[in-house]
């Protein structure tokens, strides 16, 4: 059996607010905790007015704050320590060196944008126990935390979809990813033991209870990067613009499979193939919302299978090391306690999603390394995560 507990979180937060006195010289006034997510299933919809289900998971981004009475914000990240960043609170923020910090750079210039200009000046230590391009949204992890220091400091509560919003602005602008409401959403809206179901049409969040301790979500990243900013995702985005321009509709929840065949002699066989896979898409992950809902979990498992293969062949951001892991977790089959495996996040690397019984949790770990391994001479990371809150602001 996998032990869960909170040690982490505690020893994470201690050496953030360690590292942040020993640097700075005094103790932190904020301490803000934003988790990373993994997508249960819903992929590359919510650019599309789809659905998806994600959770919150154990890694998290934390940043150390305290007010320095100047008008500057002093950036330091454990992750490139000798790259601090110095940005100035009372001119309009640009991208730049270090690229790092952009992502907080993009953050200042949305609440530049809603009126909060000049911003307080203050200094931070950011910490992220968040793998770097596993498509686990560190990015919008990072992001989100930076925004919550900025609430603290200016002692407001902004809208939590705006916030998710100002977020996915940052990242639009910032970083160059086009990306959808999911991550921002999941970092900011998830509940421990609950599954985030959100509708990217309506931007209605419902949480559906998931604290089932027979089964555990194991992530596996298979330690090949992704990088989204690349244009493979950008261009994904436009090619299902095409497609639904092509159908004369406004919205992708206005679009059967029907009407999609019935058109399909009037698109290119790639703008089909993308379209089919959005369509097929939204319709698994309402099914899958369902039975998860019902707690039937072990119904989810043919709905993972199948939006893996719609990725792999329709949609087309797997990549060969993806489908390695997916396989390696299908193949220990439902006998071993595997009930769902499919590749989750951005795709073209990063990591996948399974849901294994939790008696067997460990064996499957092991096993789906293994075969991983073998086939790729790769040593992936893999590990079980249980679905935790969405972010937190303490003062200290
Ligand atoms: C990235 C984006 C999300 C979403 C996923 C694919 O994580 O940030 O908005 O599009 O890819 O589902």
């Amino acid at each position: 059996m996998i032990e869960h507990n909170h040690k982490a979180y505690t020893a994470q937060k201690k050496a953030v607010i360690k590292e942040f006195e020993e640097h700075f010289g005094l103790a932190p006034f904020w301490l803000v905790a934003a988790p990373s997510r993994v997508n249960l299933i819903g992929e590359h919809i919510d650019y599309c007015d789809g659905f998806v289900l994600p959770l919150a998971i154990n890694r998290y981004v934390m940043i150390a704050a305290a007010p320095n009475g100047t008008s500057q914000a002093n950036l330091l990240s454990t992750l490139f320590p000798d790259e601090p960043a110095t940005v100035p609170l009372d001119e309009p923020p640009e991208a730049g060196e270090p690229y790092w910090a952009n992502y907080i750079r993009g953050v200042f210039d949305g609440f530049r944008e809603k009126g909060f200009w000049p911003l307080p000046g203050f200094d931070a230590l950011v910490h992220s126990t968040i793998p770097l391009g596993a498509g686990l949204s560190s990015s919008a992890a990072i992001e989100v935390a930076a925004a919550t220091v900025v609430e603290g400091l200016l002692g407001i509560d902004i809208n939590p979809k705006n916030k998710a919003r100002l977020c996915q602005r940052a990242e639009h602008k910032f970083a160059g990813v086009p990306c959808g409401i999911m991550d921002q959403f999941a970092s900011i809206f998830a509940e421990k033991d609950h599954l985030t179901l959100i509708d990217c049409r309506s931007e209605e969040v419902q949480s559906i209870p998931f604290a089932d301790d027979s089964v555990e979500i194991i992530i596996a990243d298979t330690q090949v990067q992704h990088e989204l900013s690349d244009g493979s995702y950008s261009n994904r985005r436009k090619q299902t613009e095409i497609a639904l321009s092509i159908l004369g509709k406004k919205s992708w929840r206005e679009v059967s499979m029907e009407e999609l065949e019935a058109a399909k002699n009037e698109m290119s066989d790639v703008v089909f193939r993308r379209a089919r896979h959005v369509v097929s898409e939204i319709d698994r992950t309402q099914k899958a919302a369902m039975a998860l809902a019902r707690g039937k979990t072990h119904e989810v498992g043919e709905l993972m299978a199948a939006s893996h293969r719609s990725l792999r062949d329709d949609f087309e951001v797997s990549c060969r090391e993806l489908d390695i892991m997916v396989d390696a977790a299908w193949a220990i089959g439902q006998e071993g306690g595997v009930l769902g495996s499919r590749m989750t996040g951005g795709g073209f690397g990063g990591s996948t999603v399974t849901i294994a019984r939790a008696d067997k949790a460990e064996a499957v770990m092991d096993e789906m390394s293994r075969r991983y391994k073998e086939e790729t001479g790769i040593e992936p990371h893999i590990f079980a995560t249980r679905a935790v809150d969405g972010v937190r602001l303490e003062e200290l």
